[in-house]
This record gives structure tokens, C-alpha cells and sequence, in this order.
């Protein structure tokens, strides 16, 4: 390890300077964050030697089977945000509603809000295969001291004051921008800190990674089909490599390092794509837009969506610039 890497907590003092705020809730709440994905990252390191794997026999809002790391991880995120009294209100995958915070003294005054997918990649519990957390923060739309209201979350993702991840992956990184760019930060386990290792992440413009679930591609929309033939065609640079985990998470990770693009388009099973906007989509993109990638729904910028549901789901094109444009390029076609 490099001596002179910054901790985690010293890089979040020394860019403090970059929010208005001076009130430091902001860095208490990435330190929160911190806080609770080390917690998270414990348990998944042991996950196959403690009964944490498999189901609850419970199922989400969305119909989802909830494995045990899911409500696990739920429960760690929305505990250490409640508890150390951060944020005015909270939405989870893994919550029906959003949850509102009155505080000690019955008022909150708190200003941020967060929307989190506590355990992203469920399928690669039980295989010892990556997955990780994504988180979105925003600053509350209504006064400050009142409870907070469905339209505090529904901003659309171009208002994000920060947004990251954590990939519980060979090592766990915790990966964030709040808007002045991306950095990425590796936890030294004996220690149990985050030190920076990844400054100034960048997608490569061009990539030769496509990553999407080819299982659904009966299903899938002409445009996509089209650019996948594209991907394919031995010419200019091609065939491409596919690469998918299965965890949006390392996915995305992997084509910021390499170069390469994530899709997870409409089909005829799920017409509306499956990843959520809110909690999945919106920060990867400002992440990726913070990188020098894109995200788009095929057609539209992901983060000037205006949400209107929770659990809203989006089909979701992301990653290296030229190829995010190239694959709408396809879609423009089927308008
Ligand atoms: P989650 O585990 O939070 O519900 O998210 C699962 C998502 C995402 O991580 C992944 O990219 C995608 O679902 C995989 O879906 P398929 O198994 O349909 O490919
Ligand atoms: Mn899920
Ligand atoms: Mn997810
Ligand atoms: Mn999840």
C-alpha cells in the first residue's frame, strides 16, 4: 500500500471546502455511509460460514425474493442513518414506503435526503460472486423542520448532490463523486480503513465490453437486437467481449476501469426494463457522467427523467461514451 494514500475521512475533510455547507452534516453523512458499508462488508466476507445465505421467504414491493443479506444490509443502512440522526428521510428498494425522520426532539433538521439499494446483485449471494450497495443523496425540496414528503424524492437525477458505491468485491471499494468528479476508495481490512486508490476515475471513451443478461434476447426491442449484431460483426475493432456478473454494481466497476457498456434494456417480459431509477439508475448515471460516460434510457439522458414513482423501473444504456452513443444510434431507428 502506498503510504501516502489519503483515508476516506481525511479526503472528506479536505474537499468539504466544495459544499456550501458548512455546517459539516454532509461529511457526517458520507462518514455514516462509511460507517455502515463496513459493517455490511463484515458480514459478506463471512456470509458463507454464518446463516446469511439464502431467502427470508419474504418478498419486496417489486415482487422480489428477499434474501437474507438484503434485509441484512437494509436493516445496517437504515439503523446507522437513523440512529446517528444524518438524514431528514430515507427510501430503500427494500421498504414499501420512503421513511420519514423526526429526530429527538420531534423536529428534524436535518436538510439531506438518501435513496439506497442496500444489496445490489441478490443472485451472486449464494455463489461468492461480487455484489455491493448503491446510494443517491439529495437535499430536501420542502422546509426544513417539517416531515419530509414523496416529492423530496421524486427529484429527478440532475439534482443528486452526491451519489456512489460499494463493491464488496477481491477488495471492497467505496466509489463516489459530489460532483467534482469520481473517486475510489479501497478499505484495508486489517486496518478498517478506506484509502483513496482509484483518483479521478475515467470511463475510457471507447470500449470493447458489452454487458447485458443475452438469456432475455428473444425478448429484447429491434434497436438493442441490432446494435448486439453490431457488437458481434468481425469488422473496425470487433467482435467485442461480453462480460455480465449480474451485479449492476460490478458491471458498471469493471467497464469504468475497462471500457465498455451496461445495458438493460426493455423486453417483452419486462416492458418497463427492470433496473429502478431512483436507487439504481440516476446515480450510476451521475457517476458515469461524472466520468466522462453516459447513461441513457435508449433514448432520453437518465437524469433529466422527471421520476413520478418510488420504485419507478427504467431500461437503463451506461458506460463508455462512444459506445452509449453508438447503441442509441440503433435505437433511433425504432422511435
Ligand atoms: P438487486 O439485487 O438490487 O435487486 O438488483 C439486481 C439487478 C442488478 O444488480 C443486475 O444488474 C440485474 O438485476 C440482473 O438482472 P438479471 O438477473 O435479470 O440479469
Ligand atoms: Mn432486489
Ligand atoms: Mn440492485
Ligand atoms: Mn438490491
Amino acid at each position: 500500500m502506498k503510504n501516502n494514500n489519503l483515508t476516506l475521512g481525511e479526503f472528506i475533510i479536505e474537499n468539504q471546502k466544495h459544499y456550501k455547507s458548512t455546517t459539516g452534516e454532509f461529511s457526517r453523512l458520507l462518514s455514516s455511509i462509511k460507517l455502515a458499508a463496513k459493517i455490511v462488508n463484515y458480514k459478506v466476507n463471512k456470509a458463507g460460514l454464518v446463516d446469511i445465505l439464502g431467502d427470508v421467504g419474504d418478498t419486496n414491493i417489486q415482487g422480489e425474493d428477499q434474501q437474507k443479506l438484503d434485509v441484512y444490509a437494509n436493516e445496517v443502512f437504515m439503523e446507522t442513518l437513523i440512529n446517528r440522526e444524518i438524514v431528514c428521510g430515507i427510501a430503500s428498494e427494500e421498504e414499501d414506503d420512503f421513511v420519514s425522520i423526526k429526530g429527538k426532539r420531534g423536529t428534524n433538521e436535518n436538510k439531506y435526503i438518501v435513496l439506497i439499494d442496500p444489496l445490489d446483485g441478490s443472485s451472486n449471494i449464494d455463489v461468492n460472486v461480487s455484489v455491493g450497495t448503491i446510494f443517491s443523496i439529495y437535499k430536501r425540496i420542502t422546509p426544513v423542520g417539517s416531515p419530509v414528503e414523496i416529492k423530496d424524492f421524486l427529484q429527478s437525477g440532475s439534482q443528486q448532490v452526491a451519489a456512489g458505491y460499494v463493491v464488496y468485491g477481491t477488495s471492497t471499494m467505496l466509489v463516489y463523486t459530489s460532483g467534482h468528479g469520481v473517486n475510489g476508495f479501497t478499505l484495508n481490512p486489517a486496518i478498517g480503513s478506506f484509502y483513496l486508490s482509484h483518483p479521478n476515475f475515467k470511463f475510457p471513451e471507447e470500449g470493447k465490453i458489452y454487458s447485458i443478461n443475452e438469456g432475455n434476447y428473444v425478448h429484447f426491442p429491434q434497436g438493442v437486437k441490432d446494435y448486439l449484431k453490431y457488437c458481434q460483426e468481425e469488422k473496425d475493432n470487433r467482435p467485442y467481449t461480453s462480460r455480465y456478473i449480474g451485479s449492476l454494481v460490478s458491471d458498471f466497476h469493471r467497464n469504468m476501469i475497462k471500457g465498455g457498456i451496461y445495458m438493460y434494456p426493455t423486453s417483452a417480459i419486462g416492458p418497463k426494463g427492470k433496473l429502478r431509477l431512483l436507487y439504481e439508475c440516476n446515480p450510476m448515471a451521475f457517476l458515469a457522467e461524472q466520468a466522462n460516460g453516459k447513461a441513457t434510457d435508449g433514448y432520453r439522458r437518465i437524469l433529466d427523467i422527471k421520476p413520478t414513482e418510488l420504485h419507478q423501473r427504467v431500461p437503463f444504456f451506461c458506460g463508455s461514451k462512444k459506445m452509449v452513443e453508438k447503441a442509441a444510434e440503433f435505437m433511433a431507428k425504432y422511435p
